[in-house]
């Protein structure tokens, strides 16, 4: 796979004087030594490795302008980077120059009750973000996988997703207003604190899920809804993988909204237990797949009721005793079990994952599509991922593969499951972007006149192209 930037472009190599400049405003957050550019070389994507120059640290706007005037003046390539949980590689340095770390951006500024507001820096922790505003009752759903270690400024600037979008939407459906500083140096506010806002093209939203290519946020205003005060939380084994697929379109069309509606394949949920304490989840021999399915809201009454129905619908699809989660620990654990997926697949082996979104419907054929191509070509893969949502985590498992395959067949079968996914009217990422490693796949998702339009926008925004080079396309 081809993974170097666009390359055409001539950066300044970042020298002694460049460092001294930084080093007179930054002092010791200016971190040039092997250490630190290493640890800053890598997010969570495969097993990818780039290092950067230097890591810068700011902890002002008025430090990230300074930075960018001089980077865009000396043509450095900057690469804003958050906690570096990213699956595509959206923030690793593959053209060198910095590293600029947000994670000193770490407050929330304002809570606002009487909107249903926040405003918060990029680099406080998604979770931190959503237990301070259910200290008054509020809720921010957005809730990728890693909530407890990324950062809400990277999960604007990938569009992240999680279990809860399925009833409440991903990450720019709450995003209202952004404090951005351009690749010149200038800081703007894209838009404005309300709920609506037709007051030109809307730039908040290009900044959302943009990858940190158009600019840098430094600050972000969030709408808030209120928490939800009752959940109700099942875990429902399949005997047919397909089944389960099938199933998810089916509850929807009872007329039941789950606030999370998630799918596990048999080896997602095998793999992962090992890594949860004292689970007590019993995956018995012919057990193919799980949904864990919540409802959620204010009422006690509807909830159960919505779980009756839930499982009226179950009835047609042949499942075993259905586990519902009595006490929140347990709740808790299954939550955990879910989360815990992506690092258990990790753990077992160099992989690859793709992040199909189909419409909804469309699972069980996706599902099928995959397992077809991985059976033609000869790869295992683990599924799993929030199938309410039609957007399913294909993790394609390198064990004894060749190098020679992985960098080479396999990506010609990734295109024809992405050929298929287009096919079915869905996309190639669903929420961890396109970052490095989606890129080459591209031109299956759009054509060259889309691309081009992407690629003027990356342009009024960066001319000089050192913001992110080489990333989305
Ligand atoms: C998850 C991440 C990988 O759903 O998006 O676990
Ligand atoms: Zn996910």
């Amino acid at each position: 796979m081809n993974i170097s930037s666009s390359a055409s472009e001539s950066y300044k190599t970042i020298d002694a004087s460049d460092l001294s400049f930084f080093r007179s405003f930054l002092q010791d957050r200016c971190l040039d030594s092997i250490e630190i550019r290493t640890e800053y070389g890598h997010d969570e994507t495969e097993d990818l490795q780039f290092l950067p120059d230097v890591v810068l640290k700011p902890v002002s706007v008025d430090e990230v302008s300074k930075i960018m005037r001089y980077c865009s003046e000396k043509s450095i390539v900057v690469t804003p980077a958050g906690a570096r949980t990213g699956l595509s590689g959206g923030c690793l340095p593959i053209e060198k120059g910095i590293a600029l770390s947000m994670e000193k951006f770490n407050q929330i500024l304002k809570i606002d009750e009487n909107n249903h507001q926040v405003i918060t820096e990029p680099g406080v922790i998604t979770e931190v973000l959503q237990n301070a505003v259910r200290e008054v009752g509020l809720f921010y759903p957005p809730d990728p996988a890693s909530k407890g270690s990324c950062f809400i400024g990277g999960n604007v600037s990938e569009n992240s997703g999680g279990p809860k979008a399925v009833k409440y939407g991903v990450t720019n459906e709450y995003v209202l207003n952004l404090e951005v500083v351009l690749p010149n140096g200038e800081i703007i506010w894209t838009g404005a604190n309300v709920l609506k806002n037709a007051t030109g093209y809307n730039l908040t939203q290009l900044l959302v899920g943009s990858e940190g290519t158009l600019g840098i946020i430094t600050k972000i205003v969030l709408k808030l809804i209120p928490h939800p005060t009752h959940d109700l939380l099942m875990l429902v084994p399949f005997y047919d993988a397909q089944k389960a697929c099938e199933a998810v379109a089916a509850i929807f069309k009872a007329g039941i909204t789950p606030s999370g509606l998630e799918f596990m394949e048999r080896d997602a949920l095998l793999w992962t237990i090992p890594h949860v304490p004292n689970s007590s989840i019993e995956v018995k021999e012919n057990h193919a797949a799980h949904l864990l399915i919540e409802v959620d809201g204010f009422d006690p009454e509807i909830l159960m009721q919505d779980c009756e129905k839930i499982l009226a619908v179950l009835e047609s699809f042949e499942t075993d005793e259905v586990l519902f989660a009595e006490t929140q620990a347990q709740k808790d654990q299954l939550w955990t079990l879910r989360r815990k997926v992506g690092e258990a697949v990790k753990s077992f082996s160099i992989y690859k994952e793709e992040d199909t979104v189909v419409p909804r419907y469309e699972l069980p054929r996706l599902l099928e599509t995959v397992k077809r191509i991985g059976k033609q070509y000869g790869f295992q893969s683990v599924c799993y991922g929030h199938a309410g949502d039609g957007n399913l985590h294909i993790n394609i498992i390198k064990g004894d593969l060749s190098d020679e395959f992985w960098n080479n067949e396999l990506t010609i079968a990734i295109q024809e499951i992405f050929t298929d996914v287009v096919a079915m009217g869905g996309t190639i990422s669903g929420e961890h972007g396109i970052g490095l490693v989606q890129k080459p796949y591209m031109s299956i998702a759009f054509n060259s006149v889309q691309l081009d339009l992407m690629r003027s926008i990356k342009n009024v925004f960066d001319p000089k192209n050192i913001l992110n080079p080489g990333k989305i396309f």
